[in-house]
């Protein structure tokens, strides 16, 4: 795991950066954290305090700094605004990683969480020892699963009453990524 920041591929032609997230972006996060529908699928509640974030970030940070995960704020280049994070907690001895991603509502639907989701698999693939990526996603949640599947992701099935949370179990849609999945997409982009 020699690097957290992503060198985005073509990053000339990109909309989006990629860089870990900071305290500092505490107040960003909890802007796009509180609204209900961003949090719709979430395991947890929308926040409604500015210290839940703050908290948030901290554990982020920290992972980061124990080597268990990165969560990265995705910056839109043209102005440096964050308008959501993504990134992946690492499981070093399985050589595999989890995906989790959200975008402030008002970008939704610009193919810009494709672009964040693209240079982040093509860095854990380049630049760390990692074969699966996995996640999972709330059966409901189109948006994702349809992502998902756009990015090369393999639906493996539903993981029956997985969680537990606002008062309810759910079950939970399980999608991975392996290295040879992307290795052939990557050449077929290259023959198209
Ligand atoms: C899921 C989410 C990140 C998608 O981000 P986005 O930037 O809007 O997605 P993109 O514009 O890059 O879309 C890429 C593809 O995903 C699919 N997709 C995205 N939004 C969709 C929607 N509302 N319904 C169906 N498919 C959708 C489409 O296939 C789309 O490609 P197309 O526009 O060429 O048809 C965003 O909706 C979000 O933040 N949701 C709330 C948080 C969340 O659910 N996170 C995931 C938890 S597992």
């Amino acid at each position: 795991m020699s690097t957290f920041n992503v060198k985005v591929r073509g990053a000339a032609e990109l909309r989006i950066a990629l860089r870990p997230l900071q305290i500092s972006d505490a107040g960003d996060i909890f802007d796009i954290w509180s609204d209900p529908e961003v949090m719709r699928f979430y395991d947890i509640a929308p926040l409604v305090a500015i210290d839940q974030a703050q908290q948030l970030v901290a554990g982020m940070v920290q992972d980061l700094v124990e080597a268990k995960g990165v969560r990265w704020a995705i910056l839109l280049t043209e102005s440096n605004r964050l308008i959501g994070t993504c990134g992946f907690m690492l499981n070093h001895n399985f050589h595999s990683a989890t995906l989790g991603f959200e975008l402030a509502r008002r970008y939704w639907r610009q193919g810009l969480m494709r672009e964040a989701l693209d240079a982040a698999i093509d860095h854990a693939y380049r630049e760390w020892d990692i074969n699966r990526i996995q996640t999972t996603t709330n059966l409901d949640n189109q948006a994702s699963s349809g992502l998902l599947r756009k990015l090369g992701f393999v639906e493996e099935g539903v993981m029956r009453q997985w969680g537990y949370w606002q008062s309810a179990f759910h079950d939970v849609r399980l999608f991975s990524l392996i290295r040879a999945d992307r290795v052939q997409s990557d050449r077929l982009a290259a023959d198209a």
